[in-house]
């Protein structure tokens, strides 16, 4: 392993072994079109602390499992969200708790945890079940020996899954503008965020138009829906004469208080809906996309999550993940190999000393998922799919598809129902494979990690 450590970069001391600007330069194609695979060369070359030669601000990458812990949760309040990525995702999402630095976010949080409690997932489940059921009429009716892209269908059934929670049944023509508006924009700030270590210059007035036309359409439609439904709930209690429970999560987010009964502003709630549109479609759609492109390959495995589901299906109408262990598991094994958010990070508030290394205040550090589920000290045969790996007794400290710490992902829960009860449905009534000559497609790593050229396979109805 080339441990090579330079003197300084511009005045900024080097404290980790890493690249030189030489080296930078002959990857720079590398890096535009593959940072994942980059990144993964610097660590597989340089070790667990790789230091690049960017003075400002001074940028690492941190793989080892206790500097990944130590970042994410024991020394997590010394590390914020003011990082190239989060701010311009946040020209989309505004201050939503994903995007918000830490001292917003802890008054945020409280306030939101209570719409992801347990007892909205009853109703998950049974939206997660009505869009499964549009999606299976969808797949009878394609045409034997057709070969489709399996990855459309998830986005669009993720999208359903988030849009219906959100909005309730109303999905009126508010409800598209707001998600079509959110993707729009969402377009201008994944070419201005792709990769921290190659932070992209001027961007286009074109694009900065289209930015300020999806934003102000967003803004516009969400606070319609708000105060329509904030209306309609008026009216509903003057009628029935008594506060009933807030039917999704608009009426939710509008009633939440702090403990000092504050509510959310308008603003405030339109800036979290955007965020759970973002956040909660894309990566969603992007696990269940990588396990049919696995499960094309095994219809094995297929025929044993089919059995399953069935199973399921008999004794509690396959409504409950804790009847799918199997299911749950693939889906995991999934998001250790395949995880979404491939890219995750932080800037050093203060000083701070990694495995060894100093770590100046105002560093930005980038971690990795997909690089720290592919670690030798904490996962055996890392770079084997095994479906049934999480069936066994096993440590999760190093097991970071939703973050850890303070941060972790809020819908962490939420995107285990929709994923493995999507799945089960599917796979009990359909297989998939690939057509003569196809390839499991090759990983794309975007804002999630995208298959490449999507997933195109043959559908066939399973037999009863
Ligand atoms: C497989 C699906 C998902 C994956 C892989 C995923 C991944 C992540 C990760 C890694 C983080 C932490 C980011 C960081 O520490 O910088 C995060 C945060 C977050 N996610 Fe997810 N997520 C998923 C689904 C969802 C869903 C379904 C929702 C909402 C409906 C959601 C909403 C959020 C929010 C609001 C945060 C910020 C939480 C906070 O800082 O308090 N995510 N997600």
């Amino acid at each position: 392993m080339n441990r090579r450590q330079s003197q300084s970069f511009l005045g900024t001391p080097a404290t980790a072994p890493g690249p030189q600007g030489p080296d930078m330069l002959r990857d720079f194609l590398l890096i535009r079109s593959n940072p994942l695979a980059f990144l993964e060369k610097s660590w597989r070359t340089y070790g667990d602390i790789v230091q690049f030669p960017i003075p400002k601000p001074p940028t690492y990458l941190v793989n080892s499992p206790a500097g990944v812990r130590q970042v994410l949760v024991s020394h997590g309040r010394n590390y914020g969200k003011s990082t190239i990525q989060y701010r311009a995702l946040s020209l989309v999402t505004g201050e939503g708790l994903l995007t918000a630095d830490n001292d917003n976010w802890r008054k945020r949080r409280p306030m939101i945890q209570p719409a992801f409690h347990q007892a909205l997932f009853a109703e998950l489940s049974t939206i997660t079940q009505g869009v499964a059921e549009s999606l299976a009429i969808e797949w009878e009716k394609v045409p034997a020996g057709a070969v489709c892209d399996v990855d459309q269908f998830m986005l669009t059934a993720a999208l359903d899954v988030v849009g219906q929670f959100l909005f309730g049944t109303d999905l009126s023509s508010n409800a598209h503008v707001i998600t079509e508006a959110t993707l729009e924009a969402l377009e201008v700030v994944i070419a201005r965020a792709r990769v921290p270590i190659a932070p992209p210059g001027w961007v286009p007035t074109a694009n900065n138009r289209k930015l300020n036309r999806s934003v102000a359409a967003l803004d516009a439609a969400v606070e319609a829906m708000v105060s329509g439904q904030r209306l309609r709930r008026v009216i509903r209690n003057q009628v029935d004469g008594e506060i009933e429970n807030p039917r999704n999560m608009i009426e939710l987010l509008s009633s939440t208080t702090d403990p000092l009964g504050k509510t959310l502003t308008m603003h405030e709630i339109r800036d979290e809906i955007v965020t759970f549109i973002v956040a909660g479609h894309e990566t969603v759609a992007s696990a269940l996309s990588w396990s049919w492109a696995i499960l094309a390959d095994n219809p094995g495995l297929q025929d044993q999550l089919a059995a399953e589901a069935q199973q399921a299906e008999e004794s509690d109408n396959g409504a409950s993940v804790d009847s799918l262990p199997l299911t749950r598991a693939f889906f995991e094994e999934v998001l250790r190999v395949y995880p979404p958010a491939w890219l995750i990070t932080r800037k050093a508030l203060g000083p701070d000393t990694i495995d060894g290394h100093e770590i100046p205040a105002g560093a930005l550090i980038i971690l990795s998922p997909a690089l720290l589920h592919q670690h030798p000290d904490v996962w055996p045969n890392a770079n084997k799919f095994d479906a049934k790996r999480f069936l066994r007794e096993y440590s999760r400290e190093s097991y970071i598809p939703f973050g850890a710490g303070l941060r972790q992902c809020i819908g962490k829960d939420f995107a285990y129902i929709e994923g493995v009860l999507l799945l089960a449905q599917l796979t009990r009534q359909f297989a998939v494979r690939y057509p003569a000559g196809a390839r499991m497609p090759v990983g794309e790593p975007m804002v999630t990690i995208r298959p490449r050229g999507g997933v195109r396979v043959l559908i066939s109805a399973r037999a009863h």
